[in-house]
């Protein structure tokens, strides 16, 4: 099946994309492994929708790889997740790179993120900054609650006065500056919930759900979720 079998207007591809990528431990568990080797699992699909959205010409992706929520999983399930994304980094980061992708991270860089990771996102970072065909946007340690209280924070810091603060005033204070609003959000696994995903920047982006797990997710089910997009038709609170 090719990119033309969707149908997709290429003069409508929506500039930002951002993935909840969710149900790697029920796939897992559907095959009686272990939720751990459903994560593995998902970074073939995470690679198979960079291809694809590169392949789209999709400008900005960003994907939720782990929440200030997911600390309260098991130990055990914590601990392979963040030494999982720092070894996906380490090996695949001159992929990354070579297919011109820009690296990002947006989430809290406090106490609990390991140093070595830290060390491993800053190299991705510096390495890939000059990268213009697409940005992808890692969300790590990250929750939309946290990223409006630290703009919140910050601009207190500042003494900004009230007076002068307006919803400009707290975007310009969020994590990535350059990052544009998300046109369309993904989340796999049926579930119909943000968990906390860019609270902020989503205010008037189109959800789209799909029942497919995260590890089984592939370019087309991305495609897909285009042609739905392309389908809608955005008001942004105006009449047609
Ligand atoms: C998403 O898959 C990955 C992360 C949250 C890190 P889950 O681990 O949430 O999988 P389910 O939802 O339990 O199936
Ligand atoms: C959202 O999935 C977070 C990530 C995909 C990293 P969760 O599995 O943590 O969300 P809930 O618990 O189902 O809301
Ligand atoms: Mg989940």
């Amino acid at each position: 099946m090719g990119l033309s079998d969707h149908c997709l207007d290429r003069d409508r591809i929506p500039r930002h994309v951002g993935c909840v990528m969710d149900g790697n431990g029920r796939w897992a568990e559907q095959r009686g492994m272990a939720r751990t080797e459903g994560h593995e699992q998902g970074e073939h699909a995470l690679f198979d929708v960079i291809e694809g959205a590169l392949e789209l010409g999709i400008k900005w992706l960003t994907v939720y790889a782990f929440s200030t929520e997911n600390w309260n999983r098991p130990d055990d399930e914590v601990r392979f997740l963040l030494n999982f994304n720092r070894t996906i980094l380490r090996r695949r980061c001159d992929e990354l790179n070579e297919m011109g992708v820009r690296i990002r991270f947006v989430g809290r860089r406090d106490w609990r993120v390991p140093k070595g990771l830290i060390k491993e996102m800053d190299e991705a970072i510096e390495l890939t900054q000059h990268n213009e065909r697409m940005t992808l946007v890692v969300a790590f340690n990250y929750g939309g609650r946290a990223e409006i209280v630290d703009a919140v924070r910050q601009i207190a810091a500042q003494r900004i006065p009230a007076r002068m603060i307006n919803e400009r005033t707290i975007a310009r204070h969020l994590y990535d500056q350059e990052m544009p609003e998300p046109d369309l959000i993904i989340r796999t696994s049926g579930e119909y919930r943000i968990s906390n995903f860019l609270l902020w920047e989503l205010a008037y982006s189109e959800l789209v759900f799909s029942d497919v797990l995260w590890p089984d997710f592939t370019r087309h089910d991305l495609f897909a979720a285009i042609a739905e997009y392309q389908h809608r038709h955005r008001r942004f609170g105006r009449v047609r």
